[in-house]
């Protein structure tokens, strides 16, 4: 495999060469936050609303962000230029620094963060589970109470993957009180039989998805009726549809709920049209 160049605190660096300090808090305090902006013919997808969110989340933790929305496209654009990134995700991961000892207490405002950014070339468009669909595996949502900040503290999600992957599933959704949250790294969805959209409202209890975000809308230029609500996983296995979104994933159709088929156990529909229409406004809106 060739050599990734990487971003790191200002430099672009062979990936062998990339490194933070052991006392970076990203490292010690799962003290940091992250963004996935997927690519498509070599541009950006959704740039603005994850800049917008990164800013968000950078905030709710008094994170300094010392780095504008160009400057941050500018590093996106390089990044991409660099590495021939024609279709995949760019990684960006901003942490509170490294204060040179292992303390609690957040550093003083003299303390830079650290910034890395990478990429992971991936077929999108053309991808198996966005044709096929996937199979999904409950798991009690066990995630710290604030799953609104994008913070690098992922060892749950990543335990729920192992335990749905160990299920014979693709992927997790994490329950609550009965009540579907979202998936382990994405958003989830069902469609009514009469023909209603329905995905939880945003709280402190769901990441706000900005491909979320982007597919209400097309929703909506389809005439598909939305209501923002929870709802179980019972309902949700008795569906017309189900589906998942993400920066990575686009739409993706779930087609089995904890080995209960959803809609035949075939892809639906409204999930085959609105993920249709996501890439073709993605590749539309692209910087
Ligand atoms: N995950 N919910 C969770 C818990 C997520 O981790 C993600 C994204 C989403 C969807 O957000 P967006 O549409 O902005 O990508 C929802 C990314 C892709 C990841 O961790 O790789």
């Amino acid at each position: 495999m060739t050599q990734r160049t990487v971003y790191v605190n200002g430099d672009y660096v062979a990936e062998q060469d990339a490194k933070v300090s052991v006392f970076d808090r990203g490292f010690l305090f799962a003290d940091g936050v992250y963004e996935v902006c997927s690519v498509l013919e070599g541009k950006l997808i959704d740039f603005p609303g994850h800049m917008r969110r990164l800013k968000r989340s950078a905030g709710e933790l008094e994170m300094g962000l010392p780095w504008d929305d160009d400057a941050l496209l500018t590093i996106h654009r390089e990044l991409t230029r660099r590495n021939a990134l024609e279709e995949g995700m760019v990684y960006l991961q901003l942490t509170r620094g490294s204060a040179g000892d292992r303390d609690f207490h957040y550093p003083g405002a003299d303390t830079p963060p650290t910034l890395v950014l990478f990429t992971q070339a991936k077929s999108l468009v053309d991808s198996r589970s966005g044709r096929e669909g996937i199979r999904v595996a409950t798991q009690p949502d066990w995630r710290w109470a604030r799953r609104d900040i994008k913070t690098v503290q992922l060892l749950y999600p990543a335990m729920a993957k192992m335990a749905a992957t160990a299920a014979g599933a693709d992927d997790a959704w994490m329950v609550e009180d009965g009540l579907v949250t979202e998936g382990a790294s994405n958003n989830a969805w069902m469609l009514t039989h009469d023909g209603t959209l329905v995905t939880r409202e945003l709280s402190h209890a769901i990441l706000p998805g900005i491909t979320r975000t982007v597919v209400l809308e097309l929703a909506q230029a389809l005439s598909l009726r939305v209501e923002e609500r929870p709802f179980s996983v019972e309902e949700a296995q008795g569906a017309r549809e189900c589906f998942v979104t993400s920066a990575s994933s686009f739409v993706t159709p779930v087609i089995a709920i904890d080995d209960v088929p959803v809609a035949g156990g075939r892809p639906g529909e409204v999930a085959r049209k609105l993920r249709e229409a996501y890439i073709e406004e993605s590749r539309r809106r692209a910087v």
